[in-house]
């Protein structure tokens, strides 16, 4: 019996992922850009036991037996097994798998990134996988090719039809800019209606604007947004982060029929960060929100205190609900220094 147990945290998309040119390898429509949490907050862990005694491969996610025969999964394991150590009998040894988040599932929190990203590792680890392994958590889930690695991370949209450079790389690592906090703010927790998959195909077939954005918009940002990181320029980071953010939820609004991620509280997130930068003279905070109504919010930590305290006043979590994650600030954390 071989047992391993991996951890790993969820990533939140400043350039955001949304359609696939191609469904069946999970190939992108543009490359994104995300900053990776720290392990201890939102994270998934994984354990995968192998056993010449076990006669099936199965899987429990949050305690629940799920289908090993989902695609992914299978598209996952097909590639993890190709490039397995040449002398490793576990490649043949059937796996019993137990992942669980500490976070809700599929309430547009990226949980299927971490999810994937920590289900290939272990295998990766258990099978002696070597070399990149981000272009096989992109078959599991596209976003979880992001959280193999920590810090600045960009997935490359990739030119050829296989996939082969369709990877994720870190642009900085997370001794780049130690004072970037990300609070996240929990609006709802239940799951979203529309999973991001059917979203996207939906956008896909329907939406003019995501083609604009493809075709005119996202590579300047990309472009800019990577210079802001490098040049740690809060600001510039900051401004292209909430219009990134808004242009996704505007594909959203003009798919049809429209998907409706984001909330009435959202909505007043939104308009409480730009009050509030406003009354600060510059731009102090970002928010960014994903497929769900969770807000991520991007902010210097010596903005924190502030920040907290306002969003504790305007949204007192007796009347509304908003809650904070537990153990905030979350500083975006290192995937390979701290898997176990
Ligand atoms: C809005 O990676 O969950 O969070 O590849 O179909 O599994 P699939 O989609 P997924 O989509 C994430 C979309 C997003 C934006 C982002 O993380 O870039």
């Amino acid at each position: 019996m071989s047992v391993i147990t991996c951890v790993a945290p969820v990533n939140i998309a400043v350039i955001k992922y949304w359609g696939k040119r191609n469904e069946e390898l999970i190939l992108p429509l543009n490359d994104s850009i995300s900053a990776t949490l720290n392990v201890e907050y939102m994270r998934a862990k994984t354990t995968v036991m192998a056993s010449p005694t076990f006669k099936e491969n199965k899987i429990w996610l949050n305690g629940k037996e799920e289908s090993f025969e989902n695609p992914r999964l299978q598209h996952c394991m097909k590639e993890l097994k190709q490039r397995a150590r040449k002398n490793t009998d576990v490649v043949n040894w059937n796996i019993h798998v137990c992942s669980e988040n500490n976070f809700p599932t599929a309430a547009g929190l990226a949980s299927s990134a971490a999810g994937y990203a920590c289900f290939v590792y272990a295998i990766a680890q258990l099978y002696g996988v070597e070399g990149d392994i981000t272009a096989i958590a992109r078959r599991g889930s596209g976003s979880a090719c992001r959280s193999i690695y920590g810090g600045w991370v960009q997935w490359h949209v990739g030119k050829s039809d296989d996939g082969s450079d369709s990877f994720a790389t870190q642009i900085a690592g997370v001794s780049h800019w130690p004072e970037m906090r990300i609070l996240t703010l929990v609006v709802n927790s239940s799951r979203k209606k529309c999973s991001s998959t059917d979203g996207m195909r939906r956008s896909i077939a329907t939406s003019s604007l995501l083609k604009y954005r493809v075709d005119h918009v996202v590579k300047d940002r990309v472009e800019g947004i990577i210079r802001a990181i490098k040049e740690k320029d809060f600001k510039a980071f900051a401004e292209i982060t909430m219009k990134d953010s808004n242009q996704f939820h505007a594909i959203c609004s003009d798919t049809y029929p429209p998907l409706s991620y984001v909330n009435e509280v959202s909505r007043r997130i939104i308009e409480l960060i730009h009050a509030y930068n406003e009354l600060r003279g510059t731009t102090k905070v970002a928010y960014t929100f994903d497929a769900g109504p969770n807000a991520c919010l991007y902010l210097l930590e010596e903005d924190v205190p502030e920040v907290v305290a306002l969003i504790q006043y305007v949204f007192p979590s007796d009347t509304e609900r908003v809650e904070y994650f537990k153990g905030l600030p979350i500083n975006p954390g290192s995937l390979s220094d701290e898997l176990k």
